[in-house]
This record gives structure tokens, C-alpha cells and sequence, in this order.
């Protein structure tokens, strides 16, 4: 069975005050959301501490923006599984655009992070997709399929989750049209050996594309980045029709 997992990734937003100041306007909107529903947050490692303590007992899953693929050592700036998951961190996105384009992630250390947080009982969510320019060029199918070949090496398919987020609809308002959304997650799912992966699309998802976009028989979720810092939009996403 694929599990629904809608995502907010709220990247360098939010302090931990802030962050408890959108948890108490958040909240009592789950009432209305099924519980089939994975509903995840993503903040900065600053808040995932706090965060862990206010959701204890709730619906609300934890999830951290990055690993590093070893347990300690010399790598200043960078955080390890067992730190995560100490503090009930559950998920993990790597491989995200951003963290490839100012970075320097590559595919092959994208690979080193996924099989890290898997040892460690975290779930990765590995990040996929094509800039404009790729895009343009004919070149978005090789693009994710060497993503996928280089990122998923020795990588277990069975606690894992995928998000196609295409760069050139992150941020820019320019939503992929939901059944391209849909085609491309398709192929995605034909790469793999496990039909079950959940496969989330990301990329200026809001609330007046959620329902479209959740109705396309390929796609298993959302990965959302500006439409989740504010409360009721990230409801209105969850909560979808
Ligand atoms: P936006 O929803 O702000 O386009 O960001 C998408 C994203 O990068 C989520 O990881």
C-alpha cells in the first residue's frame, strides 16, 4: 500500500518561537484531516528539538533537512542520525535542490546520506528533478533516471520516499501541470523495484493546485515549501479534497 505523506519543508524560516506560534494556529485543524494522512514538518535543526517536545502525543511527524552519512566526527556545520533521532526526529529530505546547487551535493554523496539515515531507522525523502534549461533540452527523463541510478545504490526501497520537485517550479509560482506532475512520477515509479515507494510531487504547491494535484492516480503526496510556513494555507493542503 502506498502512504499518503504531505510534507512541509520550511527551509531557512522560522524561529523556535515562531515555530510554536504556528503549531498553536495549526493544530486544531487536523481534526478534520484522515488518518490514512502522514502529516509531516521539516524545520531547521534549531527547532527540531522544541518541536519534538510540542508535537509529543499529536498526529504531526518530524523531519530534518539534511544527515551526514557518519555517526560523529570531524564535519563542522553537519548533523548525524543518532542526533536526529534522539529527539523522535522520524524523516529526513536529502538530495534537495538547493542543497545541490549552492552545496555541492552530488549523487554520490545524495547516496552516502540515504544509506546513513536508513541504518538509523530514519526515512529519507530523496529529491529529484530537472532545471528549466534541462527541461528544455529534452534532457529531464536521463536527468531523474541517473538521479535515481546513482542515488539509490544499496538503498532500501522498502523505508524510503521520493519527491520529484522539477527546480524550476520551486519558488517561482510556475506549478508543473499536474498530469506532467503525474507522467514523470510514473516514470520514476517504473525505475524502481518497489511498486509501493511513495512518491510525493513538489514544487509551488498551494492551496488552489493541492486538490488537482492529489487527484493524479501516480502521485502520493506533497513536499511544500513557501504554502507551509503559514497555518491555514498549510491546512488547506493537508486538509485536501
Ligand atoms: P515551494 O513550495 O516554495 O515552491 O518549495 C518547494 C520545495 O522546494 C519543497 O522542498
Amino acid at each position: 500500500m502506498r502512504k499518503i505523506v504531505i510534507a512541509g519543508n520550511w527551509k531557512m524560516f522560522k524561529t523556535q518561537a515562531e515555530s510554536q506560534e504556528f503549531l498553536q494556529g495549526f493544530l486544531p485543524y487536523l481534526e478534520e484531516t484522515p488518518q490514512e494522512r502522514e502529516i509531516l514538518l521539516c524545520p531547521p535543526f534549531t527547532n527540531l528539538n522544541i518541536l519534538s517536545k510540542s508535537l509529543h502525543g499529536s498526529r504531526v511527524q518530524l523531519g530534518a533537512q539534511n544527515v551526514h552519512w557518519e555517526e560523529n566526527g570531524a564535519y563542522t556545520g553537519e548533523i548525524s542520525s543518532p542526533m536526529l533521532t534522539e529527539i523522535g526526529v522520524r524523516y529526513v529530505i536529502v538530495g534537495h535542490s538547493e542543497r545541490r546547487q549552492y552545496f555541492g551535493e552530488t549523487n554520490l554523496s545524495v547516496n552516502l546520506r540515504l544509506k546513513a539515515a536508513q541504518k538509523h531507522g530514519l526515512t529519507p525523502i530523496l529529491c529529484v528533478g530537472e532545471t528549466k534549461q534541462q527541461r528544455d533540452e529534452g534532457e529531464t527523463e536521463s536527468l531523474i533516471i541517473s538521479q535515481l541510478n546513482q542515488g539509490l545504490v544499496n538503498v532500501d526501497q522498502d523505508n524510503l520516499v521520493i519527491a520529484y520537485e522539477p527546480i524550476w517550479a520551486i519558488g517561482t509560482g510556475d506549478t508543473c501541470e499536474a498530469t506532467e506532475a503525474n507522467r514523470v512520477i510514473g516514470l520514476i515509479r517504473s525505475q524502481l523495484s518497489n511498486p509501493n515507494v511513495s512518491i510525493q510531487y513538489g514544487g509551488s504547491v498551494k492551496p488552489n493546485n493541492i486538490d488537482e494535484i492529489m487527484a493524479q492516480p501516480e502521485i502520493d503526496g506533497a513536499l511544500v515549501g513557501g504554502a507551509s510556513l503559514e497555518p491555514e494555507s498549510f491546512a488547506r493542503i493537508v486538509n485536501y479534497n
